[in-house]
């Protein structure tokens, strides 16, 4: 795992090990048996998939299977047999969709204890969501950022102070966030590298920001590239091209 600049996710970093794409999930003593899981992007095949069937070894009290696609997500928790599950609809690409998930979750009785934000597009083409954000911004962070905001309250109430992952990559290293042109000049200066490169920048900043904002009410963020798996993501790619 390469892990990302600043030294207060760093230290915090120790805890957990997540090698999704070799199917190794080391989990320090930190991961107690009674925490409920929330992880978005679990189609069979992904990363998200991987990481579900790894950490319900570990016996989760409840695992909360989140993606815009029923069917996939059932398809994956009819492999989970070692702890329950629960499945939740959320289209990342649309705040209404967001809103709607995080209100669900807000009625859960239960607090969630570790949120991994993992669901994502890569090099797509150009697209707008429904709110006219880039795609794979709006995918990628945005969405993520609207919901995790939305149901922080239900994360901080964890006994263990919750915590947040989110998946990033190497291409992160691709370019930073542009703050002044999100959009690239409305879709003409549009390059579907640089916009995976910002949405993953973006991912890391994120986390960074909840550690500074959060870290002193007990909240654990990180962020993390999970190795390479060339599967949906990258036949994604090569579609697009
Ligand atoms: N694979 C790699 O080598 C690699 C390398 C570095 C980083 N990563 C990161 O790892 C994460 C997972 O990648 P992966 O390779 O597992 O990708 P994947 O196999 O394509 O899976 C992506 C998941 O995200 C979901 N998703 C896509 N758009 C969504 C939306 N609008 N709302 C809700 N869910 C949505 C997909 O659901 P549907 O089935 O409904 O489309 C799917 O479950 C991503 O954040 C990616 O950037 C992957």
């Amino acid at each position: 795992m390469r892990l990302l600049k600043n030294s207060q996710m760093r230290s915090k970093a120790k805890l957990v090990c997540v090698m999704l794409s070799q199917r190794v999930v080391f989990v320090s003593s930190a991961f107690h048996s009674h925490n409920l899981v929330l992880v978005t992007g679990v189609t069979p095949n992904s990363l998200g998939a991987d990481f579900c069937r790894a950490i319900a070894t570990h016996e989760p009290k409840l695992l909360i299977l989140a993606g815009r696609t029923r069917k996939n997500i059932e398809d994956t928790a009819k492999v989970i047999m070692s702890c329950p599950t629960r499945i939740l609809l959320i289209d990342l690409g649309s705040q209404k969709s967001v809103r709607h998930a995080a209100a669900e979750v807000n009625k859960y009785d239960e607090p969630i204890d570790i949120l991994v934000n993992n669901a994502g597009v890569m090099a797509t083409p150009w697209r707008l969501t429904e709110e006219g954000i880039e795609n794979q911004f709006g995918i990628n962070h945005v969405g993520h950022f609207l919901f995790t905001n939305l149901i922080m309250d239900k994360i901080l109430t964890s006994k263990t102070g919750g915590r947040i992952v989110n998946v990033s990559s190497e291409g992160h290293g691709i370019g930073p966030v542009r703050f002044d042109d999100y959009n690239f000049n409305d879709g003409k200066d549009y390059e579907k590298w640089h916009a995976y490169g910002q949405s993953k920048t973006a991912n890391v900043l994120f986390s960074a920001g909840l550690a500074r904002r959060l870290g002193d009410k007990g909240l654990q963020t990180y962020s993390l590239h999970p190795g390479g798996k060339f599967l949906c993501l990258s036949k994604m790619s090569s579609n697009a091209q």
